[in-house]
């Protein structure tokens, strides 16, 4: 058959497949040191745990677990996740619905809200995947402007003005791709803003135990009186990503429209996954486990920061207190995607920058990830890397 007579939906007519999934073809080549990607070190896959997890919850339950279950989830992690969420929120939280990794509740707010045309407000830059989603719902992506404390609120409030959009999107904490973090102000302010225009805010924060130094800050979620703001939660950064387990939390009429766009997506999230993640709330095993995390992700982004110190002039980077990336802008007549070709030659691979922006562009800029590297890995990778900046210049 040709593949010219296949006939694809107009929604794909923007979506080209995501860029980072290509370089990961690259970084599984043998001795690639990779910067790229935002996996969990091996160490912070807690295998051991989940395999006794797996045995005790079978063993209670196997039957119902291995039957088909409810779209709203299972039964004692919907309890369990509801006090999780309670605790996380700042307050009871009127619904949640667990889901299959964070990216399924991003998917299930488009098919709950977007009709083609419809306007999203994101950073600029933003995490891929969920732009790859709001392009095949076909909305229109408007990007707001930022700076170091998150997004700017007069560019936000100036673009609720000018495209009444139906949602902002937004990664509030250690934000992929840039590592940073929305201030107490702005969190305020956007939860206010979406009660007086009427929008909806998709808080997106896979990253807020990750922290490594400083004050955790509360959520946007916890200023929403109203309900406009919908949290979207992932135990991917902190137990595992391939247990494929998040959930949506927010105002009982958006969950349910969630859950109705759901029975025809997967039915339900697998019920071993969610007994998994309930005995870890059950147990309280979550907070010795991120300590763990934390402690070897610390190192390493103190280390590749320390790296960084040491590049030619010109070169700037963000300094995350968490999360999993550093964003770093090299001088203006650099090319990223070209240095990515030498990199790779040197056995050392990034994302370029220019793939986390609505129109692309800045090509002078790249994304770090140092959680699934080791410490010698970061010394060598950075090395090379600073090399090959310095060679550039
Ligand atoms: C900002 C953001 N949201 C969502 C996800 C996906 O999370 P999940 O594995 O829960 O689907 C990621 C993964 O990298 C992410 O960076």
């Amino acid at each position: 058959m040709q593949p010219e007579l296949l006939h694809f939906a107009h929604r794909f007519d923007a979506v080209s497949g995501s860029a980072i999934r290509e370089i990961f073809k690259v970084i599984a080549q043998p001795g690639m040191i990779s910067f790229a990607g935002g996996n969990p070190s091996l160490a912070a896959l807690p295998d051991q745990q989940v395999s006794d997890l797996a045995v005790k919850v079978l063993a209670e339950n196997g039957k119902a677990i291995l039957q088909y279950g409810a779209t709203e989830g299972y039964p004692a992690f919907v309890e369990s996740l509801h006090s999780y969420a309670s605790d996380m929120l700042g307050g009871p939280v009127p619904a949640v619905l667990p889901v299959t990794g964070s990216t399924q509740a991003m998917d299930l707010l488009c098919k709950a809200f977007i009709d083609p045309g419809d306007v999203i407000l994101v950073e600029n830059p933003s995490f891929l995947g969920n732009l790859q989603c709001m392009k095949l719902y076909q909305a229109n992506i408007i990007p707001v402007e930022s700076d170091d404390e998150g997004l700017l609120i007069s560019d936000l409030e100036q673009k609720v003005l000018e495209h009444h959009p139906k949602m902002l999107y937004t990664i509030p904490t250690f934000q992929n791709p840039t590592g940073r973090t929305l201030s107490l102000l702005r969190r305020k302010e956007i939860a206010a803003l979406a009660a007086r225009y009427h929008f909806i805010v998709a808080e997106d924060d896979p990253y807020r135990d990750l922290r490594y130094w400083g004050e955790s800050l509360p959520t946007i979620k916890s200023f929403d009186q109203e309900g406009w703001v919908v949290f979207l939660g992932s135990f991917s950064k902190i137990i595992s990503p391939g247990m494929r387990v998040g959930f949506i939390a927010g105002d009982p009429t958006i969950i349910r429209k969630c859950t109705v766009g759901k029975q025809s997506t997967d039915l339900h999230t697998a019920n071993l996954t969610q007994a998994i993640v309930d005995q870890f709330l059950r147990q309280n095993l979550l907070p010795d486990h991120i300590r763990q995390i934390c402690d070897d992700y610390r190192s390493k982004l103190s280390a590749m920061m320390g790296h960084l110190e040491s590049f030619p002039a010109g070169v700037r980077f963000t300094r995350p207190e968490g999360g999993l990336f550093i964003w770093v802008e090299l001088p203006e007549e650099l090319d990223a995607l070209k240095l990515l070709q030498q990199a790779i030659a040197g056995k050392v691979a990034y994302v370029p920058g220019t793939h986390f922006f609505v129109n692309g562009g800045h090509s002078n800029t790249l994304r770090l990830n140092f959680s699934n590297s080791t410490l010698e890995q970061i010394d060598t990778g950075m090395a090379i890397l600073r090399e090959l900046v310095a060679a550039a210049l």
